[in-house]
């Protein structure tokens, strides 16, 4: 299905086109999703203030949604505000990132316009000061009649949480409807995720170097490629996600199964008989 999106290559950075190049256009991934990490960090080795870090991180989101547009990429999700960064962030902080969300949505509009970005957004949403949600809102209609990239920010948002959402919202619809909760399948509970409108990311990318989760998008990214990178995320760029991609594209994705090139041998030695296996031959998972 990809790409539905018109492409606008030619908008591309001369670097990014370079890379953009070496792509395979029938390999691109749909779903990108993205843990923005090392804000802190990025400020802290220049001796800066730490809400400096997440000043130049808001920099690269836009730069990085506009090469998504450019590509034709679908879906991006970007991981801006989690649960536990509510929680466990002093105060300040989390002040700044709210006022800093409200003057980014205000003051890159036009731009996601130009761009033909659609926002959404995934998360307890509802638990934000009611000002940001206003905003939020508010770029929400704007955008949505855009058809290009759709640039989702999960904000107050856990994957824990989600999956309790989804299982009490799948309770109230077993309550309204006799649904028998005992016959539960992957589907009914894909329905009631935050993200049930989208496809699971292909790509889940990480910067700054941590080998972690963090609770981003746990039921959806089963089957996703990780890709962790070095570079602070005030430091990445839309050459960067290209980057990235290219190394997605050298993966081979086997959601469990085989790869064509084993499948093919297995297929040839399909009458083997079981005899002639032994505990070196016992396949792996
Ligand atoms: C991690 O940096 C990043 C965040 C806590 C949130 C991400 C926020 C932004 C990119 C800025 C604003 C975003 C929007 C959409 C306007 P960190 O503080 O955990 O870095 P550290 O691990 O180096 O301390």
């Amino acid at each position: 299905m990809y790409p539905t999106i018109p492409l606008r290559v030619h908008e591309l950075t001369s670097e990014e086109k370079t890379v953009y190049a070496g792509l395979d256009p029938s390999r691109m991934p749909s779903h990108v999703a993205i843990i923005m990490d090392g804000n802190g960090r990025w400020a802290g080795m220049r001796s800066l203030k730490r809400f400096l870090g997440h000043q130049q991180g808001a920099k690269s989101v836009q730069l990085v949604t506009e090469t998504a547009s450019r590509i034709g990429l679908p879906w991006l999700t970007l991981y801006a505000f989690s649960l536990e960064n509510n929680l466990r962030r002093p105060r300040a902080e989390v002040n700044f990132l709210m006022r800093l969300l409200k003057s980014y949505l205000e003051s890159n509009l036009q731009r996601m316009m130009d761009n033909n970005v659609r926002i959404h957004y995934i998360g307890r949403t509802h638990e934000l000061p009611q000002e940001v949600q206003d905003k939020m809102r508010w770029a929400a209609d704007a955008t949505s009649k855009n058809t290009g990239t759709t640039l989702t920010l999960a904000l107050n948002y856990g994957g824990r949480s989600e999956l309790v959402d989804a299982f009490r919202s799948l309770a109230a619809e077993a309550a309204r409807t006799g649904m028998r909760l005992d016959r539960l399948t992957e589907e009914d509970l894909h329905r009631h995720l935050y993200t049930a409108h989208m496809p699971d990311p292909d790509l889940l990318i990480r910067t700054s170097g941590e080998m972690r989760i963090s609770n981003y998008l746990l039921w959806q990214i089963a089957y996703a490629e990780i890709f962790v990178t070095e570079r602070y995320w005030p430091d990445f760029r839309g050459v960067h996600l290209l980057e990235a991609i290219a190394a997605y594209q050298r993966r081979e994705r086997r959601y469990g199964g085989l790869s064509d090139a084993e499948a093919e041998s297995s297929n040839a030695s399909e009458d083997e008989p079981a005899s002639t296996l032994n505990h070196e031959q016992t396949p792996v998972g």
